[in-house]
């Protein structure tokens, strides 16, 4: 196997105001997860990074609410979040956070040379304040009536009835959202500023090379901002939460949460490991691959990189940018005060084993188009496909050996056309990997279990192994099929590790192996232990667990 450089893989960080739902996690931290967990499958150097995006006005304002600070808040439920991901079997390298000494040392190091480079503007802007909160309003909490279609509740960036964007000034007898009070005034900023425009011509060759590796959404979204012009853009926010501007006159503001985030992936490799950040980020053979949501396309393909290359600091830059749609719940979109849609707390509390819902999520993924939850799809990933006919392959091949095992003789040569078959979709496993097509990849692996369950059905052969006592041929053929089988069975049970790397290990523990398998294994199957117990790997879910999860909707 060509053996690559290093790769880092990242997930889009995710805020920590409340506890990341379903489609969060499919469109972002579980397929960065699955494809970092491949890569170690295939044995390559890789480190997957993630962690808690701190900083921002949202998380200030849940701060309000719940009558505490920001960096309490962000303290717990940072802990709540990874622990509550570790628990979905992910298998973070670090998963650290925004807020911390490294993060603000990367950050003021990249701005620092960004504004040596000439990049760091300044700009004078009007911004609301509310004069009972004593603090300046974030677009998203000024809300009023939209000037173009009357709509009482427009927001300061956009009204969502008409989907005009707006700018706060334009809002008709706007109002605080936090205190409800109309004692808003506009007063006169200095803001510091990013010089996109400047950068535009270095943005270009960038996105231009690396768009053959890049989903389509993420190529045409940056491609649309490039054809607009990019422009100078606002990091400052005036409010305590945050990284302090380390420039002169503006103390008291700190920088706009969307630029020390993404820095963050490398502040938060630095928080592992300082010596190993310098290497992985400054290594030349360093392939860096980004799994985000579609709303992050912006932030990673032209905001992050720019501040990257207009520091020229010398880091590696996205060699991939995976950008996801968005999952729906049973045709909604996912909302906690309505009630509908799961959280990962929510999932876990009905649904107790994770490798259900890591496996139904990707089988359904939103990769090329939003896609939607559908309690009837869940309950058929998991009992027809994942339990009748996966867990039921390895039921059926491990028992029928164990049965037979005097007449068994694994030295027999299976048939030529199946393993062809088994490879041909081996191939197409990988290849769709390889593509970061991970619903792709893993309709691959179910096409493996079925060429074993169809072997099984049409050939039958235990009838062979009963007649095999008085029958040589049928003993052999016996013994030519159910090694075909165990390969097919060993080969699914490898090649569910990056999706579902618990049931994966505990598949393999047949084969007698216990630890991550990696791709080498493949090559030789080992004996079948056949002490072991047969359990069914996976079960049917109940019609109670059924009930619940279509209550969410
Ligand atoms: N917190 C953001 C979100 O959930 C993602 C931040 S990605 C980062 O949409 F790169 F900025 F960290
Ligand atoms: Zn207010």
């Amino acid at each position: 196997m060509l053996k690559l450089g290093k790769t880092i893989v990242t997930s889009a960080l995710p805020y920590i105001y409340s506890t990341p739902h379903l489609g969060n996690f499919v469109g972002s931290v579980l397929p960065a997860d699955v494809y970092a967990n491949y890569l170690r499958l295939k044995g390559e150097d890789v480190i997957f990074i993630c962690g808690s995006d701190v900083h921002g006005a949202a998380i200030e304002i849940q701060a309000i609410k719940d009558r505490t600070t920001p960096k309490d808040l962000a303290k717990k439920m940072h802990e709540d979040i990874k622990a509550l991901f570790e628990s979905y079997g992910c298998n973070f390298t670090y998963y650290g956070s925004t807020d911390s000494e490294q993060n603000k040392i990367e950050t003021y190091s990249i701005f620092e040379a960004l504004n040596r480079n000439g990049y760091i503007g300044r700009v004078e802007k009007q911004l609301p304040y509310c004069n009972h909160d004593k603090m300046f309003l974030a677009d998203r909490f000024i809300e009023g009536k939209c000037p173009v279609c009357g709509y009482e509740s427009a927001r300061g960036d956009q009204c969502d009835k008409c989907s005009s964007l707006l700018e706060p000034s334009q809002l008709i007898g706007p109002h605080c959202t936090i205190c409800g009070k109309k004692e808003i005034t506009f007063k006169k900023t200095d803001n510091v500023t990013i010089k996109l425009d400047k950068l535009q011509e270095k943005l270009q060759k960038f996105v231009t090379a690396g768009s053959k590796n890049w989903s389509k959404n993420a190529v045409n979204e940056a491609e649309k901002y490039l054809k607009e012009g990019l422009r100078e853009r606002d990091i400052s926010r005036h409010t305590k939460w945050g990284f302090p501007i380390p420039l002169k006159g503006f103390e008291d503001q700190v920088f706009y949460v969307w630029f020390d985030a993404p820095i963050g992936y490398i502040g938060i490799t630095r928080e592992w490991d300082a010596r190993k950040a310098q290497e992985y980020w400054y290594g030349k053979d360093t392939r860096l691959i980004q799994f985000m949501g579609k709303d992050n396309i912006i932030f990673h393909t032209i905001l992050f990189p720019g501040a990257l290359l207009g520091a020229n600091l010398g880091h590696v830059l996205a060699n991939t940018v995976k950008a996801y749609e968005f999952l729906n719940w049973e045709g909604k979109k996912f909302s906690k005060s309505r009630g509908i849609g799961m959280d990962l707390k929510d999932a876990l509390g009905v649904v107790s084993n994770p490798d259900y819902w890591r496996f139904s999520l990707i089988f359904n993924a939103p990769e090329s188009a939003d896609s939607d939850f559908t309690t009837e799809g869940f309950v058929e990933a998991v009992n027809k496909i994942m339990n009748g006919k996966i867990g039921n392959l390895f039921q059926r091949v491990f028992t029928l050996i164990k049965a037979n095992e005097d007449i068994f003789d694994p030295s027999m040569q299976p048939d030529q056309g199946t393993m062809d078959k088994l490879s041909a979709l081996y191939n197409e496993y990988l290849a769709h990997f390889d593509n970061i097509e991970l619903r792709e990849a893993l309709k691959a692996l179910v096409a493996i279990a079925d060429l074993g369950n169809a072997i099984m059905s049409e050939k039958e052969p235990w009838k062979m192994a009963k007649s095999a006592k008085a029958d040589k041929a049928a003993a052999k053929e016996f013994s030519s099929i159910m090694v075909a089988l165990e390969k097919i069975s060993y080969h699914t049970a490898i090649l569910l590790y990056p999706f579902t790397p618990s049931s994966s290990i505990r598949a393999l523990e047949y084969f007698g192996l216990d630890r991550a398998p990696s791709l080498k294994d493949a090559s030789k199957v080992p004996k079948l232990n056949l002490k072991k117990e047969i359990k069914p790997l996976f079960e049917k879910l109940e019609t109670s667990q059924i009930k619940k999860i279509g209550s969410y909707s």
